[in-house]
């Protein structure tokens, strides 16, 4: 996708012609329409997908009205341009006014671009700030301790039972099985993703994933092992970077080392789920990988313990491994033959069995997740009392 600032332009002014000339052959902007009235200009403002307007303004008006009137149909930042003897008056009103930018005309070409670009990127921070989705891993150092079954499970039932956004993410590189466990066979996957050419951008990411029919979004692994290298720590940052502004959850599954796939993801987690079992040489594997997080400097607050196949009867308890790991483990998930089952069926047993023990268990676990709610600050409720007064 092209990332041509989409602009247009209101109102008009001496010079306005000849910017809006120089501006239509500029590379970097792409002129979405004009129109001197904003009154008739209800549809592109509303619904042009627009990243910044220009509006210019006559000394003899003053642009307030007009500015409200482009707010009612868009929240894109407004440059408002003028130019004769009164433009320079009109800064001082214009403090007070919601708009990006004041340019006095003549300017340089070049200037004007910059300061179009300059208002829509800081549009785009302020969104990706305000919108910015829980990222949740799940690993283990030990295959077959139930990552891809706890990660499918708990990316369903996110997307399903809370309604939430969700991208299951499998960088499980090189054997990755989370869209097959949920009977899925995606036609793209994070391989196609990476290597494909230009920027990337929510638009751009929901072309590679699948929808599953519970509402989940999954990004596969690769199809093939020796695709996985190209899925480097860099373009994990972005893809996650990327994916925190689309979705509300992004669960993240994974093989059992720390490669710089797993390294990108650690640094943008906000969860981590350490899954244990109930054998000797996962919990061995448990405590080198603490080890390593403490290393990273990863922070303890963010782990969760988990325990899989909590119930069998193994010369082994819950309780011994919290006092072996100096840990406490928060949930314990029971050994359910259902999963299993559903697993060989390609279907999550959390969907097609929600009354299973071990679905009954993950209920408890993404309730642990949903965030809590936090109290407004004091600046916050100030300005919930004035909409509320308004
Ligand atoms: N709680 C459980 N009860 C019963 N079987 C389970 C449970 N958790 C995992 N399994 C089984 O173990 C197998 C391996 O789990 P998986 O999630 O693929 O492990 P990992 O991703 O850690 O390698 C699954 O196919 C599933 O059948
Ligand atoms: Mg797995």
């Amino acid at each position: 996708m092209s990332d041509r600032v989409r602009i247009y332009f209101t109102g008009d002014c001496e010079g306005f012609d000849t910017l809006r000339g120089a501006l239509a052959a500029s590379e970097e902007v792409d002129v979405v329409g004009a129109s001197v009235q904003v009154g008739a200009a209800t549809t592109p403002l509303a619904g042009g997908h627009l990243d910044c307007i220009l509006h210019a303004t006559r000394d003899s008006v003053f642009p307030g009205a007009d500015v409200a009137a482009i707010r009612e149909h868009t929240r894109a930042p407004i440059i408002l341009v003028a130019s004769g003897a009164e433009a320079a008056a009109m800064l001082e009103s214009a403090i007070e006014m919601d708009v990006a930018d004041v340019l006095l005309l003549p300017q340089m070409t070049h200037n004007v671009v910059f300061a179009i670009r300059k208002a829509s990127h800081a549009r785009r921070q302020l969104q990706t700030a305000a919108h910015r989705g829980r990222v949740v891993t799940v690993f283990s150092p030990k295959g077959g301790t139930g990552k891809t079954v706890v990660a499918t499970s708990l990316a369903a039932m996110l997307a399903k039972r809370e309604g939430k956004r969700t991208l299951l993410l499998d960088l499980d590189l090189q054997f990755g099985d989370a869209a097959i466990m949920l009977g899925l066979e995606p036609a793209k996957t994070v391989y196609d993703l990476v290597v494909a050419p230009g920027e990337l951008d929510s638009e751009k990411l929901a072309g590679y994933v699948t929808r599953h029919a519970c509402g989940l979004d999954i990004l596969a692994a690769p199809m093939r092992p020796e695709d996985a290298e190209l899925v480097v720590e860099s373009k994990v940052t972005a893809l996650l970077d990327v994916a925190r502004s689309s979705y509300d959850a992004i669960v993240v599954d994974t093989s059992p080392f720390f490669h710089g796939a797993v390294l990108a993801t650690l640094d943008r987690t906000d969860q981590l789920i350490v899954l244990c079992g109930l054998d000797v040489p996962t919990l061995k594997n448990v405590r080198l990988a603490l080890q390593t997080l403490e290393q990273l400097s990863f922070p303890a607050s963010r782990i969760t313990y988990v325990m899989n196949r909590a119930s069998t009867n193994v010369g082994l308890k819950t309780r011994e491994v919290e006092d072996g790991l100096h840990v406490k483990v928060a949930h314990e998930l029971p050994l359910d033959r259902t999963v299993q089952v559903c697993v060989n069926r390609g279907e999550s047993a959390v969907l097609a069995q929600p009354r299973c023990d071990f679905s009954r268990a993950m209920v408890g676990l993404v309730k642990q997740m949903a965030p809590k709610t936090q109290a407004p600050t004091a600046a916050q409720r100030k300005r919930l009392l004035s909409f509320a007064r308004a």
